[in-house]
């Protein structure tokens, strides 16, 4: 069965065909090109724009939704094999996406990464588990490793206000936070950046690099494409003439070991994540930071946004402002996608 989970599953001709598509449906609306189709959509996370976007997709491209939430009203789910299921998780994914897959067409799963080993989480087990057993096409609405959603609709966001995303310098930094978060919108927008064909440079604090697969993958999607990767600790040096600076928290580099053990400490006990986090309020995302880059730059993130931690609230209320365009582009993205995944089901599928 062929999933929609990572950016590979579209390569970087896949995303200029769903940005061309999703540009063109966004002038002019498909109509019901989704009639009769029933999407699954499984959560085991929280969501407003992600749910809402498909969704809205869903019903205004004439189908529906059903949505469930593992651990609270279905199931808690286990996905690893081997385990005897003597814990809190009464159901299996084995069982659980086979038997979905009878009742609709489509299934998509969030799943966010457990934040204890970058390792883990770059495997992606639980939505590849869904993948391998699902009998209906399996869409990410973000996973441990990635967040393809939200990393095309980062591309026509870019698209959109720049006509060409061809060497675009844009900035991906680190910001502030009160807790650890995921890596999966960061490495997506570095991933989709490459693919589109940015020159796109990364900003964080030492100790928050991101997966080495990750930026490995963004750097061929680069060398293809002929954007570019730059990776640096200096925010500032990092904003300087950018058209685009992406504000995102982001956890430390997992797991985090003392200094004694040749990694990221100042002493012999393993620093507590959070206090690293807490450690960078300089890293705020605010005008004067936007003063660097250029002149007709915009601020982006994927939402939601702490005020005030992450990133100004004059500047979120400023008119460089995108994010709201950011969270719309989500629905013209994801309108491509479930048709694509429809298409794995029915090549000869056409929309009129
Ligand atoms: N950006 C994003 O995925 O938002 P939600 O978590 O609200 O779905």
């Amino acid at each position: 069965m062929r999933n929609l989970i990572h950016l590979k599953d579209l390569g970087s001709d896949g995303l200029a065909e769903v940005i061309e598509q999703a540009m063109a449906w966004k002038r002019s609306a498909p109509g019901a090109h989704l009639r009769d189709v029933l999407l699954g959509m499984l959560f085991f996370n929280p969501s407003l724009r992600t749910r809402a976007s498909f969704e809205a997709a869903m019903v205004r491209g004439g189908g529906q939704a059903m949505v469930l939430e593992a651990g609270k009203g279905a199931w808690a789910m286990e996905h690893r094999d081997g385990v005897v299921m003597d814990g809190s998780r009464p159901e299996h994914v084995r069982e659980a996406a086979p038997v979905l897959s009878r009742y609709v067409d489509l299934l998509a799963v969030r799943s966010f990464a457990g934040l204890e080993d970058d390792a883990v989480d770059e495997a992606d087990a639980v939505i590849r588990a869904f993948g391998e057993h699902a009998e209906v096409p399996v869409i990410s609405m973000e996973s441990a490793r990635e967040h393809l959603c939200q990393g095309l609709a980062d591309v026509l966001t870019l698209r959109e206000k720049f006509g060409t995303t061809r060497n675009l310098p844009v900035t991906l930094t680190w910001a502030p936070h009160i807790k650890p978060l995921p890596k999966a919108v960061p490495n997506s927008f570095l991933l989709s950046a490459a693919a589109a064909g940015c020159d796109i440079r990364v900003a964080h604090p030492p100790g928050f690099d991101l997966p080495p697969s990750v930026v490995a993958e963004a750097e061929d999607l680069a060398a293809a494409t002929g954007g570019s990767v730059s990776l640096g600790n200096d925010q500032a040096a990092a904003v300087e003439g950018s058209r685009a600076v992406y504000a995102k928290a982001w956890g430390p580099t997992l797991p985090v070991v003392p200094a004694s053990d040749g990694a990221t400490g100042a002493s012999d006990h393993a620093p507590d994540p959070a206090a690293m986090i807490q450690a960078h309020p300089d890293w705020r995302v605010d005008s004067d930071l936007l003063s660097q880059s250029a002149a007709d730059a915009c601020l982006l993130h994927c939402l939601p946004v702490r005020r005030d931690l992450e990133v100004s609230a004059e500047l979120l209320d400023s008119p460089v402002s995108a994010v709201v365009d950011q969270a719309e582009n989500r629905f013209h993205v994801q309108r491509v996608l479930l048709e694509r995944a429809l298409e794995f089901n029915h090549p000869h599928r056409s929309v009129a």
